[in-house]
């Protein structure tokens, strides 16, 4: 399968991510590209204040992982203005994986999921699955590698 996984990423983190599972989807017999959203303006990202410089089109892909952190107990805004401008996605499966800080409830974490998903379905794209990996949590290593052996088992 020729699979997508298409992010953005401020500090680092969601590509650290990104590139764990490329690696393990590349040893699972899947062709992988990583692609990266890309803005001008400052950071962190003002909801109005940037401009996409870089938007991947997964036309190309069989299957498309999305990638973003939280940020303000949402999802990242250059993630939902990417999302705003997503082409269809029909016959595509599709998953996400968030980052982010907070190790509590209502920190953001399922409203960025819901936001993918809700993106991705209402473009036709079958949902398979999403990880959270909260980057302050103990353990972040054994979590990261949990997180991307389930999202590599949905394809
Ligand atoms: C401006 C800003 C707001 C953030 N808000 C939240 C938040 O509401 N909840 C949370 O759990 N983490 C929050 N974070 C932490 C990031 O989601 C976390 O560090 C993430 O892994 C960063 O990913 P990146 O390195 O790929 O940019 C925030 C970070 C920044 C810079």
């Amino acid at each position: 399968m020729h699979l997508g996984i298409i992010i953005y990423s401020q500090s680092g983190n969601t590509r650290e991510v990104a590139a764990k599972l490329k690696e393990k989807l590349i040893s699972s017999g899947h062709r992988v590209d990583l692609e990266e959203i890309t803005i001008n303006g400052k950071t962190p990202a003002q909801t109005g204040q940037f401009e996409l410089t870089a938007k991947p089109d997964p036309g190309d892909y069989d299957a498309v992982v999305f990638g973003s952190p939280v940020q303000a107990f949402n999802l990242n805004p250059v993630m939902r203005r990417y999302l705003e401008q997503l082409p269809g996605l029909k016959g595509k499966k599709a998953a996400c994986f968030i980052t982010k800080h907070l190790p509590v409830k209502w920190s953001g974490g399922t409203q960025a999921v819901n936001k993918i998903q809700k993106a991705c379905e209402s473009k036709g794209a079958d949902f398979k699955g999403a990880e959270i990996i909260i980057w302050s949590a103990g353990q972040k290593q054994d979590n990261i590698d949990q997180a991307v052996k389930k999202l590599v088992a949905l394809f």
